[in-house]
């Protein structure tokens, strides 16, 4: 007979609504791919109850769980500790249980996204050039973020509210600058790689209206939406021959430091995983 494992390993999304979140897709299948007894739950939780649903989480038995709108901000205030790469973010998208019972939270969407750049272009690097960061939201500050502590040396944040851009710029200061979003069109003359952080593209919105025509042929092209996984702005790029980063990629890698952090295991983001995933957005 097999030995019966010591504890049922637990993890989950705490978001509202959560059912369309394709993490559990992710998560349980890497509790399958390493034979381990164990799952991974979308849990919708009410705004006015994320504090009583984080402290329950050690008392459940639950290693840790990520958080999804409108909860990445809010945890900030109800979490023990905040380590520096979300406080500089200034959200939170994992949570962890210690050993002790405290909540430690960390934001890993950064992570995500420069290690799914770097698989999917091998040969990107951060000296190549400006990068420009279409957006000031959320996901745009933890793709500056990372694009900062890559080592890019120019990073033009272009977002439709000035304000918010001005805001992102100050808030992690030299390399960003702000920059009006008349000016879109034309911030792209010299980068070497664009983002799309807006949520324009996303179903059920409209393309995101900009010309392509200033980009440099050799600039990467890149869209942390991911639903569809072809935004026309990617479909514009790759019309163009750019070479183009889907969004899937960055919620993928983002669960690696989750893993390690929650059960001490190292995963990985292989293309059967990815499939996975894409067939489920199909
Ligand atoms: N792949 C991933 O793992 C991942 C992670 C995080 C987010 N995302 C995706 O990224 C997108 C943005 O998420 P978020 O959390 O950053 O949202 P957010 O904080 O609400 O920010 C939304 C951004 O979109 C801009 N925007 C909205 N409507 C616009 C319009 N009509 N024209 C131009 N800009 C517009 C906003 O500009 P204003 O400031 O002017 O309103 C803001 O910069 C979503 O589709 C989300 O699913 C993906």
């Amino acid at each position: 007979m097999s030995e019966v494992p010591r504890r049922f390993l637990l993890a989950g999304v705490m978001g509202w609504p959560v059912m369309h979140s394709r993490s559990p897709l992710l998560h349980n299948f890497w509790f399958k791919r390493h034979g381990l007894a164990g799952t991974y739950v979308p849990l919708a939780i009410a705004p006015d109850g994320l504090g009583a649903a984080l402290r329950a989480l050690g008392p459940l038995g639950f290693s840790g769980c990520n958080l999804t709108i409108p909860h990445k901000q809010a945890a900030m205030a109800l979490v023990d500790e905040v380590d520096e790469v979300a406080q500089r973010i200034g959200a939170i998208s994992c949570v962890t249980v210690k050993a002790d019972g405290a909540l430690a939270g960390t934001n890993n969407d950064c992570f995500g996204f420069i290690e799914n750049l770097r698989q999917s272009i091998p040969a990107w690097r951060a000296d190549a050039g400006p990068a420009v960061v279409l957006g000031a939201g959320g996901g745009a500050r933890a793709v500056a973020f990372a694009l900062m502590q890559a080592g890019v040396t120019e990073i033009r944040i272009v977002n439709r509210s000035n304000e918010r851009a001005q805001k992102l710029a100050a808030d992690f200061g030299a390399p960003l600058a702000a920059h009006p979003w008349d000016w879109r069109h034309d911030a792209l003359a010299g980068a070497a790689i664009v983002v799309n952080t807006t949520s324009q593209g996303m179903v059920g919105q409209p393309a995101l209206d900009i010309r392509l025509d200033a980009l440099p042929a050799s600039a990467v092209v890149a869209d942390i939406v991911y639903v569809p996984l072809e935004t026309p702005f990617l479909a514009a790029a790759r019309a163009r021959g750019h070479q183009t980063v889907n969004g899937l990629g960055m919620l993928l890698h983002q669960g690696r430091p989750a893993w390690k952090a929650w059960f001490g295991i190292e995963t990985e983001v292989t293309n059967e995983l990815r499939a996975l995933l894409e067939d489920s957005l199909r």
